[in-house]
């Protein structure tokens, strides 16, 4: 695997991971790691700065068709560091510091990767808490080892879940399953993750690597034009009404084709229409 060496980012210039985060680029696939793993891979506020400029600064990478999250060690993420997010700061007593680490937190966890311009795939290797929930939500897709163990522990130390969290887990998990959680605090494993919906799967610990980039590899291989205009189509039009949607979604298939570089649609129509080469029910069509 071809190491992330600070000087092949962007001809010179030092990317902005190396501490917090960590990045691997492997055929297409960047490999980005939390890396507090003493920590159990608790988002700081310095994590979540470097999360944000890493995810501008891999929008723009070729080598990164496909961005993977996972996380360092034996956990994905033990969610919000209790101590450097909440209390260093709450004890600053400066609301508006408060109010940009929060900003931070919440533009990657959320807004940037819910609507990343390229497919993500959470690879949820252990721990998975609180705050941890949101980029796993905001991530494409999730596989996750069987016996990763998640928790909404909130409950348990006397708050609500904060930010995000709940909006997140309404987008994916049927409401008895979130609220059982939210009102329990009980932790569960992949197994029942898969179950509720919160990972697409769940695969034995010994394989959630190979399976990931198995997922990756596929994604990329795809058009990532039309790739994009597809999620990000869904992603936005559920919260449109259905005459909006049509229009959206219509405007949405036009623009791709409008900056389609393959072409995808007329090759994919004259490989089923005209030489007969292609059934869409049997795979996908030969990218030209
Ligand atoms: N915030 C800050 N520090 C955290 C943390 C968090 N969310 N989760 C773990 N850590 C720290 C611990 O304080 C400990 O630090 P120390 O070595 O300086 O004492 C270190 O990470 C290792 O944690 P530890 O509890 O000893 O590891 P473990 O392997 O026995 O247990 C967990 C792992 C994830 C089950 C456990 O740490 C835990 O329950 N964490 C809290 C998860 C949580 O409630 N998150 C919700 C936040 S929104």
């Amino acid at each position: 695997m071809e190491s992330a060496d600070r000087a092949a980012h962007n001809g010179d210039a030092s990317p902005p991971w190396g501490e917090a985060v960590l990045v691997e680029f492997d055929a297409g696939i960047a490999w980005v790691t939390l890396n507090r793993p003493d920590k159990r891979n608790a988002m700081n506020p310095r994590l979540n700065e470097e999360m944000v400029a890493t995810l501008d600064a891999l929008e723009g990478d070729e080598r990164c068709r496909v961005l993977v999250l996972t996380g360092a060690g034996d956990s994905w993420s033990a969610g919000m560091d209790l101590k450097e997010y909440f209390r260093d700061v709450d004890a600053t007593g400066d609301p508006a510091l408060q109010k940009r680490v929060r900003r931070t937190a919440a533009e990657w966890q959320w807004r940037r990767l819910s609507t990343y311009s390229k497919p993500t795939v959470a690879m949820v290797n252990g721990w998975c808490f609180g705050g941890a929930f949101t980029p796993l939500v905001a991530c494409d897709l999730a596989v996750a080892a069987e016996d990763a163990g998640f928790g909404l522990s909130e409950i348990n130390w006397g708050i609500p879940p904060g930010s995000v969290v709940s909006r997140a887990l309404a987008a994916v998990v049927p409401q008895r399953d979130a609220l059982y959680h939210i009102m329990t605090g009980e932790t569960f494993d992949g197994r029942a993750a898969e179950r509720m919906r919160l990972v697409n799967e769940a695969v034995p610990g010994e394989r959630l690597r190979e399976r990931t980039r198995e997922l990756a590899a596929h994604l990329a291989g795809m058009n990532p034009v039309v790739l994009q205009a597809a999620k990000t189509g869904y992603r936005l039009a559920a919260g449109m009404d259905w005459d909006q949607a049509e229009d959206y979604l219509y405007a949405k298939l036009e623009q791709s084709q409008f900056r389609d570089p393959e072409q995808g649609r007329s090759h994919g129509m004259e490989q089923f229409l005209d030489d007969k080469t292609f059934r869409p029910g049997l795979g996908r069509y030969a990218r030209g």
